[in-house]
């Protein structure tokens, strides 16, 4: 709900989860409030003043709005730190003074143009405008602010409303303060540094195969950043930041969080000044983002998530959770049970042929797979990684019956039928670039730097995204292929347009990705009813934006049981367990070469949307009655997982040990695993959470527990002999 009071000086945005309150003082538009809600009402809203608020901001020096809490600090108003917006002018300097001139609700929530973003919960929405200009130079930022489920989505469109253009530098999506409440930290009363104090900034750090690792650490009296350069959000780091009180746990306790829902270069930012709060913020990349923004256009920033939880780093979980399933994207599939996949990547790697592909198909049918993914090398001169992709014509050295062969091959069989593609990569060695040198993001003069062998293409020309949408189009209607793997296996370097004129070369990255966005919604619009999953070297470029076009995304090159246990956790404090994918592969694994139980591997698949990433003829008897009974645990389960909510429970970064639990109405799902055996084992108990304390669930033996023990009590967690083991117990809510 939105509450803009009568002299039109305050704006209170609040719902269940929150409140945000913004007061206008003389033109500056500061943030007062952001955290727990102080209204739930419009009457509630309207009694909440908050006036005395600005009795704790210095006025009376030359400086007096250092300092303040901004809503959007820039340069020159007061703000000695990185500026949320930063306009060069033509006159050479980037004086920036946003100055408040009118508010308006708008009804709805107004898709953002070119870009993904959360879509409305209900016809109810409304968006609160902000406008702000600036008197010398033009510049307008309307400010836009939509609740949706619980979370707060925040961007911002600048326009340049005057005859000489300016050079945006800086153009965060959001920023806003987030109170210091304990200790000294970063107050003027004395700039002291105590443990425990102050607040501490989270983040999922990572690299290709070990993804979005959660980092936790005080945010100190400096400055934190995390950001990627890449061209990618990036195996690096994700685009998300959260402030944590540092007492805040898994159920309890204040996390503020930003997440973007884009997928290129982006930075975020904690900043610590001398005044009583951090300064939270996100956006693109001001290292590698700059716009020329010529007398009346406008320049639209990328969609912000913003989520504040009272119930600690699960409560924010949940609502990022509930928002991105529910209202990010428009595929069917979103709310469709995605089927039980098998790829032939780590079974044939490029060595593929229809003759492999059927019998991968046929054995794992047996197991009760339904999708077959034919993975890299069904195209062009593509016997390995150095040639061919932009080459997108079936080999019919490999696949003498073409696509249309195989799919109906495997069709017949009873099966879905996928198929690998990297349409944003071009090879020197193909005939793509030998027609098209220019194609390829470059620099004249300097070295074409290539990884794994290729180049990328500048997907920001009108023709490369042509190219792209006429290739997926025919490709995609030339056989019944029902799923998509959208690959993108590198990251940009020399990231310049050649068609660019010089002051719009900084411009590439973006219009790169606002090319790729084009190309996906074209795309996706065309064939309504496949399911695309997006990748980028696992999960290189897992992020909201991408998740908009594509419900699923594959989480991790990385299919190691022990591994996946670190890497679906740490995913799963921004994303859903419906965006992962989450396969059994062979042992010993290919990335770190341990053997683990195939009954652990598919345990903790089931976290995700499962599926296989092996050739089923090299599993021994033993092991396939066991994946039998996985995949059809995974079909029993999966409108749970992929719908229900999501628990961590014993956190694999800190303990030998690690559970978490998904719920509905109706059942429970439990997973605990245990990484190395120890001898004279006690068994530890594991705490379920969010159950319903009077109610009676019952285990798959018919055992009784009522909600208050498993929660108050906690299961004991009991393994089989030997590393790596883990269990899954389902359980049924009783109704009668
Ligand atoms: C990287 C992906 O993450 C893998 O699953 C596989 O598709 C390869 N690319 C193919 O080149």
């Amino acid at each position: 709900m939105i509450y803009i009071d009568p002299s039109k000086q305050w704006f209170h945005l609040y719902c269940e989860t929150f409140s945000y309150v913004l007061y206008n003082a003389d033109g500056t538009l500061l943030n007062l409030y952001w955290g727990a809600p102080l209204a739930h009402t419009a009457e509630e809203a309207a009694r909440c003043d908050l006036s005395y608020l600005l009795g704790s901001f210095p006025s009376g020096s030359s400086f007096e709005l250092e300092n303040r809490p901004f809503e959007v600090p820039a340069v020159g108003t007061g703000w000695f730190g990185d500026p949320a917006v930063r306009a060069v002018n033509e006159a050479g300097d980037d004086l920036t003074q946003l100055t408040f001139e009118s508010a308006a609700i708008v009804p709805g929530k107004p898709a953002l143009p070119g870009l993904p973003s959360v879509s409305a919960e209900n016809e109810q929405a409304e968006t609160l405008e902000l406008t702000l200009r600036d008197a010398l130079t033009g510049l307008q930022a309307v400010l836009s602010y939509s609740i949706t489920a619980g979370t707060l989505e925040r961007h911002m469109v600048l326009t340049n409303n005057d005859t000489a253009p300016l050079t945006l530098t800086h153009m965060a999506s959001a920023s806003a303060p987030v109170p210091f409440k304990t200790g000294t930290k970063g107050n003027s009363s004395g700039a002291v540094s105590f443990a425990g104090e102050g607040l501490d900034v989270i983040h999922l750090r990572g690299a290709w195969a070990r993804e979005r690792r959660p980092v936790r650490t005080p945010v100190g009296l400096s400055s934190y950043k995390v950001e990627s350069q890449r061209g990618a959000s990036g195996h690096e780091e994700n685009p998300f930041i959260a402030l944590a009180a540092p007492t805040a746990t898994e159920t309890s306790g204040e996390v503020w969080a930003m997440n973007l829902v884009y997928s290129g270069s982006f930075a975020a930012e904690a900043q610590v000044k001398d005044a009583p709060f951090a300064y939270l913020s996100i956006g693109l990349n001001p290292m590698t983002h700059r716009w020329q923004l010529a007398p009346g256009e406008s320049f639209v920033t990328p969609e912000a998530v913003l989520i504040y939880s009272a119930e600690g780093l699960g409560g924010m979980s949940h609502l990022y959770h509930k928002l991105y399933r529910n209202y990010l994207g428009h595929s069917p599939w979103r709310f469709r049970e995605r089927p039980v996949l098998i790829n032939n990547w780590e079974a044939t790697y490029f060595n593929l042929s229809e003759e492999k592909i059927l019998a991968i198909a046929g054995e794992a049918k047996k197991l009760g797979v339904e999708l077959m993914v034919m993975d890299d090398g069904w195209f062009g001169n593509r016997f390995d990684d150095h040639r061919a992709l932009g080459d997108w014509v079936e080999n019919r050295e490999k696949l003498p019956n073409g696509l249309k062969g195989l799919a109906e091959k495997v069709n017949a069989l009873g099966m879905m039928f996928g198929l690998w593609f990297e349409p944003e990569m071009i090879s020197p060695d193909s005939d793509l670039y030998r027609a098209h040198p220019d194609w390829c993001l470059h620099v004249n003069g300097r070295r074409r730097t290539e990884g794994r062998n290729q180049l990328i293409l500048d997907v920001s020309r009108k023709d490369v995204q042509d190219f792209m949408i006429a290739m997926m189009k025919r490709v995609l209607s030339s056989a019944n292929i029902q799923y998509v793997k959208w690959d993108m296996n590198r990251n940009m370097t020399e990231a310049f347009s050649s068609v660019l004129p010089a002051a719009q070369k900084m411009e590439t990255q973006h219009r790169y990705m606002l090319g790729l966005y084009r190309v996906l919604q074209e795309v996706t619009d065309a064939f309504p009813e496949v399911l695309f999953e997006s990748c980028s070297g696992g999960g290189g470029r897992f992020d909201a934006g991408m998740l908009y076009y594509m419900p699923q995304t594959w989480t991790s090159d990385d299919t190691d049981a022990v591994e996946r246990l670190k890497i679906q956790y740490g995913t799963s404090y921004v994303y859903p367990a419906s965006a992962m994918g989450a396969h059994i592969s062979i042992v010993p694994n290919h990335q770190v070469g341990r053997v683990t139980p195939m009954k652990t591997r598919g345990e903790v698949a089931l976290g995700g949307n499962f599926g296989l990433e092996l050739d089923p003829a090299q599993l021994s008897e033993e092991d396939k009655k066991e994946a039998t009974a996985l995949i059809a645990r995974a079909k029993t389960v999966r409108s749970l997982t992929a719908n229900g909510r999501f628990d961590r429970l014993i956190s694999p970064f800190v303990s030998n040990y690690c559970a978490w639990q998904f719920s509905d109405d109706d059942r429970v799902l439990l997973l605990f695993a245990q990484v190395l055996a120890q001898p004279n084992y006690i068994p530890q108990r594991v705490y379920l959470t969010g159950l319903d304390p009077a109610a009676l669930y019952e285990d798959e033996d018919g055992r009784l527990y009522s909600g208050a023990a498993l929660m108050q009590a906690g299961l004991p967690m009991e393994f089989a002999r030997g590393d790596y083991q883990s269990r899954t117990i389902l359980l049924t809510k009783r109704k009668d």
